[in-house]
């Protein structure tokens, strides 16, 4: 059985659907939430399923406190799921190819630092983009910039605000994360 762990620094809806995904799966299960967040919705949503949750500050991310404690874990994939702070370079180094992140948009278009959430909606909708879609990537210590794992495009012409685009973009994700991520621990 491999190991998943979450970092999720908000309302924690990728988290749900991951853990609701593997909690039957016979390939893995999410052994633990990281979060930043002392208020995000994430830390009830692990309660609520039974997860372990460990919450840190920017300091224990950088200083190796989040490291030992991954250490530790063993994870075989790390998944970042609208995790907002930049992920240290010492962490990859030690999991290398095991970290991965969802964004709301079609990469290299809409990324880098400040394009998080509502943001990126709003770029997208102030530029009358006709699509978007979702990319699932590796981690690299460049804000959004890792090799690409997966992209899925659909059409947001019918969406009259940003807000219509976030929900339908948040709905791709939520179909398409898992099976991406139980594919990549297939593979390894
Ligand atoms: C998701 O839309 C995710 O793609 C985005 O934050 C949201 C988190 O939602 N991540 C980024 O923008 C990272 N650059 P959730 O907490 O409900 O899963």
């Amino acid at each position: 059985m491999k190991n998943i762990v979450i970092f999720a620094s908000g309302s924690g809806s990728n988290a749900e659907k991951i853990i609701d995904y593997f909690s039957t799966n016979k390939h893995a299960r999410v052994r633990c939430i990281l979060t930043n967040n002392a208020t995000a919705k994430v830390i009830a949503v692990a309660k609520k399923n039974k997860i372990p949750t460990k919450l840190f500050d920017k300091f224990e991310l950088e200083d190796g406190h989040v490291l030992k404690y991954l250490v530790d874990l063993k994870p075989d994939i790390i998944v970042l799921a609208g995790f907002l702070l930049q992920f240290p370079q010492s962490i990859l180094q030690i999991f290398e190819n095991k970290v991965i992140n969802i964004h709301p948009a079609l990469l290299p278009k809409y990324g880098g630092k400040g394009m998080y959430g509502i943001n990126v909606h709003k770029a997208i909708f102030n530029n009358s983009e006709s699509d978007s879609g979702i990319t699932i990537h590796f981690v690299t210590e460049h804000y959004d910039e890792g090799a690409f794992i997966f992209q899925k495009t659909i059409s947001i012409s019918d969406c009259e605000t940003p807000e219509e685009i976030a929900k339908k973009i948040l709905q791709l994700e939520h179909l398409y994360y898992s099976e991406q991520i139980e594919k990549l621990l297939t593979s390894i």
